[in-house]
């Protein structure tokens, strides 16, 4: 019986340490959305829905991030450095410098393919993960 009402006790300490890291989780995801639906308008290219659907104004032919195959070290990779060749732009201010190459590439390699300058800012790394994190729990596969 004492091992029974133990046992019942830690699970309930199991299920509350998981409604924080929810909360917590919940949090951070929210930072991530203001990124995307304001401070660094992801959503003027990839729709508020995040479907590619962006505002008439922009260049189109944005990702539809309900459809992508990437991971998420491969969507912090194409957030930090952009899509060469195409409107994505690079979110890092040093991607592609001699010390922060991207994709293998230096200023000098990727030449005229170079990603543009996002129209809104840059964005650190802390601010790219959590950018991501918003897109994998909102719109990845669902
Ligand atoms: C000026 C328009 C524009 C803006 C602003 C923009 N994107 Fe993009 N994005 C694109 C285009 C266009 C593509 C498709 C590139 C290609 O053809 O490979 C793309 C592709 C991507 C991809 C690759 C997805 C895949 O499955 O291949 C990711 C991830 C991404 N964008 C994230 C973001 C995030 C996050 C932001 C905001 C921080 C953002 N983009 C802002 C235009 C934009």
């Amino acid at each position: 019986m004492t091992h029974l009402v133990q046992h019942g006790f830690r699970l309930c300490a199991v299920g509350a340490s998981l409604a924080f890291a929810g909360l917590a989780f919940a949090q951070d995801v929210s930072f991530g959305q203001r990124l995307y639906q304001d401070k660094a308008d992801c959503k003027f290219c990839h729709g508020p829905d995040g479907d590619g659907r962006g505002d008439p104004r922009s260049p189109g032919a944005a990702a539809n991030f309900h459809k992508t195959i990437l991971d998420k070290s491969q969507l912090v990779e194409v957030v930090t450095c952009g899509r060469p060749g195409t409107e994505m732009p690079h979110f890092d201010k040093y991607a592609y410098d001699d010390d922060t190459p991207c994709y293998g590439m230096k200023e000098k390699d990727v030449g005229k393919d170079k990603p543009p300058d996002p129209h809104s800012t840059s964005l650190t790394k802390r601010e790219i993960e959590a950018v991501v994190d918003y897109i994998v729990t909102t719109f990845v596969g669902k």
